[in-house]
């Protein structure tokens, strides 16, 4: 198949990109490098360098004529979706328009979108949240994120656009950038690798920190491969419904790192603490169970076993 990975020179966009050609399809990619790396890009695909908003999108589509568009692009951070939610609509559903009404003019045959549930479902109580418990996002980014699903299904009742929807949890893994949602683990790593004490935010009344469902990147590559042929007009968690603490993932980090000849000495037992920030979730984690039934999908690595592969590229790297 040829498949159009958008952002497929960012974090998670990369290694999918790198999973298709491993199975031996054909990939372009469409990325402007506002995030992602150059050395990030599998040389086996090819690569357009272009604002997902341009107009001369529909020139790459003309070219290459994709069977299957994956939309990884996307303005991430929710700290800047706060400060500027235009510039975050404007890329997020303006870029999104252009790619679908693309998509449609060259008769895409499916559509993956990478949504967040991380972020679209709010505090809620409903842990792990399956996909039924009603949205309440809570910046910009997660406003962005869900309106984008609701195009995605106008598309497809008036078009026909075949789509899957994926709500990832908080992914980490190696090229990861420490900005994104899961950012903290990149930001550990580095932290402890310079010599320094890092900082736990976390509300007064849980002062390990917030919990998150941290979901290795070779298994979300696994996910958006089995929606090639599965998961028609489906919105389905990716994540692996187990909650961690901020300081849980802090000690697992540490004690990798330690393996590594990094933060020997006491004081990085005591983290410093910070207060959370506005708009830190207190806790998220999502049902799979929908990605089992319907895509035959479970989560391989555990969060001890995707850590130390995490650290050894990062220290690799
Ligand atoms: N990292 C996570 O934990 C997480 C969780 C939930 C959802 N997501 C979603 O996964 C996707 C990938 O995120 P990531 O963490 O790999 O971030 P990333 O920043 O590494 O990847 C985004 C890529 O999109 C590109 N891009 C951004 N704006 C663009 C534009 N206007 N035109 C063309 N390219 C553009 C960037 O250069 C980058 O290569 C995003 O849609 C994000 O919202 C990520």
């Amino acid at each position: 198949m040829k498949i159009l990975v958008t952002g497929g020179a960012g974090f998670i966009g990369s290694h999918v990109v790198d999973g298709y050609i491993k199975e031996g399809h054909d990939v372009v990619v469409v990325d402007n490098l506002c995030t992602g790396k150059l050395s990030n890009l599998n040389p086996k695909a090819r690569f357009y360098l272009m604002d997902i908003r341009s107009e001369d999108l529909r020139k790459v589509f003309e070219i290459e004529k994709p069977d299957i568009v994956n939309h990884h692009a996307a303005q991430i951070s929710v700290p800047d979706s706060v400060r500027n939610p235009s510039l975050d609509a404007d890329i997020n559903i303006m870029g999104l328009l252009n790619i679908l009404d693309n998509s449609v003019r060259f008769h895409v045959k499916k559509f993956i979108f990478i949504s967040t549930g991380g972020a679209v479902y709010g505090e809620t109580e409903d842990i792990p949240t399956p996909e039924s418990t009603l949205p309440q996002p809570m910046s910009p980014y997660a406003i962005t994120k869900l309106c984008s699903e609701h195009y995605i299904r106008f598309y497809n009742h008036h078009y026909g656009l075949d789509y899957t929807i994926l709500r990832y949890a908080n992914i980490y893994g190696a090229r990861q950038i420490p900005h994104a949602e899961a950012g903290v683990v990149s930001i550990f790593i580095n932290t402890l690798k310079e010599g320094k004490v890092p900082v736990i935010y976390h509300y007064p009344e849980e002062p390990d920190g917030m919990t998150r469902d941290y979901c290795y990147v070779s298994d979300v590559v696994k996910a958006n491969q089995l929606v090639l042929t599965r998961g028609s007009s489906e919105i389905i968690n990716i994540g692996t419904s187990v909650e961690t603490t901020t300081g849980e993932l802090y000690r697992m980090i540490l004690n990798i790192m330690r393996e590594h000849g990094y933060a020997k000495e006491a004081i990085f037992d005591t983290p410093e603490k910070g207060p959370a920030r506005p708009g830190d979730l207190r806790r998220s984690a999502l049902s799979i169970e929908k990605a089992k039934s319907l895509l035959g999908w479970t989560p391989e690595y555990d969060l001890y076993r995707g850590l130390r592969e995490t650290v050894k590229a990062e220290l690799q790297g």
